[in-house]
C-alpha cells in the first residue's frame, strides 16, 4: 500500500460513508423542500472530509506503529524518518516490507552460518594448539620426573635428559613462534619491508643455512637460472622464512641421497620461483588442504619430523600478503614443487 493508496484508501472509504450518511438521511428529508440538495451536498461533502481525515491518520499511525519500526529494524537505523516517508510515496509499502523482510531474513542467516563456522574454526584451532604443545609439555614433564627420582646423580642420565627437556623446550618455543607469526600475518598487523634485492643470492643464502639438514639425509643443493642476479621487489626477511620453509619441507619430506632444486623461471613482470625435491611426493587428494593451519598428510608421519602443519600456512599468508600466488605440483613417491611468484623489481627502483 503506498502513501497515495492510502489516500485512495481514506477516499473510497470517505465516499462511501458519506455516501451512505447522506443516502439514510434521505429517509427523514422532504425532497421538495427547497435546499434539500444543498443540504445533502453539504452533509456529504462534510462527513467525507471528516472520515477522510480520520481514516487517512487511522492508516498513517497504523504504519508508523507497526511497520516503520519494522523497516527501521531491517534497515538498521541508516534511513531517517524522511526518507522513510519518501520510500513508501514510491514503494508498494506491505510487498516492500515483506521483500525487504525477506532479504533481511536471508542475511541474518548467512551471518549466523558464518559465525557458526568461525566457531567451528575457533574450536578446531584451538583443539590444535592444545594437541600440538601438550607433546612436548608431556616430555618435558617426564624428563624433568626422571631426574627428580635420582637421575639427576646418575651421569648417564641427567645430562641425555637435559638434552631432550632443551630440544622439547626448543619444540614449544618453534611452535609459539609459528603461531604468533600466523596470529600478525591473519591480523594484517604484520607490515611488509618492500625492498630490492636479488633472489638468487638469498635461495643461496638459505641453502647455507640449511646445509646442515641435508647433509644429514646426503641431500645436494642445485640453483637453476638463466640470470646472473634476479632481482625482485619484496620483504626479503619475509621471503627467506618463504625458501627456509620450503626447503626445510623439500629435505623434511625427501628421500636420502636426494636432490632439492631451486629454479627461477622469467615471466614478464614477475619471476616464478619452484622449489622442487625428488621426495615421497603428496596423493592427490591432500594437495588442496595443503596450505590449511595444522594441515599435515599424515600426523605420525610428521610428527617424527616435528612437523607442526604451520609451514605451509605462513608460506601461503606471506606471499598472499605480497598480492603473489602459490601453488603445488607432486607425483607421489616421486617428488613435489612448490612454486611462487614475486614481482620483478622495476628499472626505475634498482
Ligand atoms: N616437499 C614435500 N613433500 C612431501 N610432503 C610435503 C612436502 N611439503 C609439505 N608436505 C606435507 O604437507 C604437510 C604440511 O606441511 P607444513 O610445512 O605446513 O607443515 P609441517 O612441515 O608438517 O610442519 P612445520 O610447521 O614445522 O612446517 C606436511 O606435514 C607434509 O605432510
Ligand atoms: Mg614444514
Amino acid at each position: 500500500m503506498t502513501i497515495s493508496s492510502h489516500r485512495n484508501l481514506a477516499i473510497i472509504l470517505g465516499l462511501i460513508l458519506a455516501g451512505l450518511v447522506s443516502l439514510f438521511s434521505l429517509i427523514g428529508l422532504d425532497i421538495n423542500h427547497v435546499d434539500f440538495y444543498k443540504y445533502i451536498i453539504v452533509e456529504f461533502l462534510s462527513v467525507f472530509l471528516v472520515a477522510y481525515i480520520l481514516i487517512y491518520f487511522a492508516v498513517r499511525g497504523l504504519i508508523d506503529k507497526k511497520i516503520k519500526p519494522i523497516y527501521k529494524i531491517i534497515n538498521a537505523g541508516n534511513k531517517t524518518g524522511t526518507e522513510f516517508y519518501k520510500d513508501l510515496e514510491d514503494k508498494n509499502l506491505v510487498s516492500e516490507v515483506e521483500r525487504e523482510v525477506a532479504i533481511w531474513a536471508g542475511k541474518k542467516v548467512r551471518e549466523i552460518d558464518q559465525l557458526k563456522k568461525m566457531e567451528k574454526y575457533r574450536k578446531e584451532f584451538l583443539g590444535n594448539v592444545s594437541h600440538e604443545l601438550k607433546t612436548p609439555i608431556f616430555n618435558i614433564q617426564g624428563y624433568i620426573l626422571t631426574l627428580l627420582d635420582g637421575g639427576l646423580e646418575d651421569v648417564t642420565i641427567n645430562r641425555k635428559d637435559l638434552e631432550r627437556t632443551e630440544k622439547s623446550v626448543n619444540r614449544l618455543i618453534s611452535i609459539v613462534e609459528d603461531l604468533e607469526k600466523i596470529s600478525r600475518l591473519e591480523s594484517g598487523q604484520l607490515e611488509l619491508q618492500y625492498e630490492n634485492f636479488n633472489i638468487l643470492d638469498l635461495v643461496k643464502e638459505v641453502f647455507e643455512l640449511q646445509e646442515m639438514r641435508a647433509r644429514n639425509k646426503n641431500i645436494k643443493f642445485c640453483l637453476l637460472s638463466n640470470e646472473k642476479a634476479v632481482m625482485v621487489n619484496a620483504d626479503r626477511k619475509k621471503i627467506l622464512d618463504v625458501l627456509a620453509n620450503l626447503i626445510i619441507n623439500s629435505i623434511n619430506y625427501g628421500q636420502e641421497n636426494g636432490k632439492t632444486t631451486v629454479e627461477i623461471f622469467d615471466m614478464d613482470n614477475q619471476i616464478l620461483v619452484e622449489v622442487s625435491d625428488t621426495g615421497i611426493g603428496i596423493a592427490e587428494k591432500h594437495l588442496s588442504r595443503l596450505f590449511e593451519r595444522f594441515y599435515r598428510v599424515d600426523k605420525s608421519r610428521s610428527s617424527n619430523e616435528g612437523g607442526t602443519g604451520l609451514g605451509l600456512a605462513i608460506v601461503k599468508h606471506i606471499i598472499e600478503a605480497h598480492d603473489q600466488h602459490v601453488s603445488v605440483r607432486s607425483n607421489e613417491g616421486k617428488g613435489s614443487s612448490f612454486g611462487f611468484t614475486l614481482s620483478k623489481s622495476k628499472p626505475t627502483q634498482k
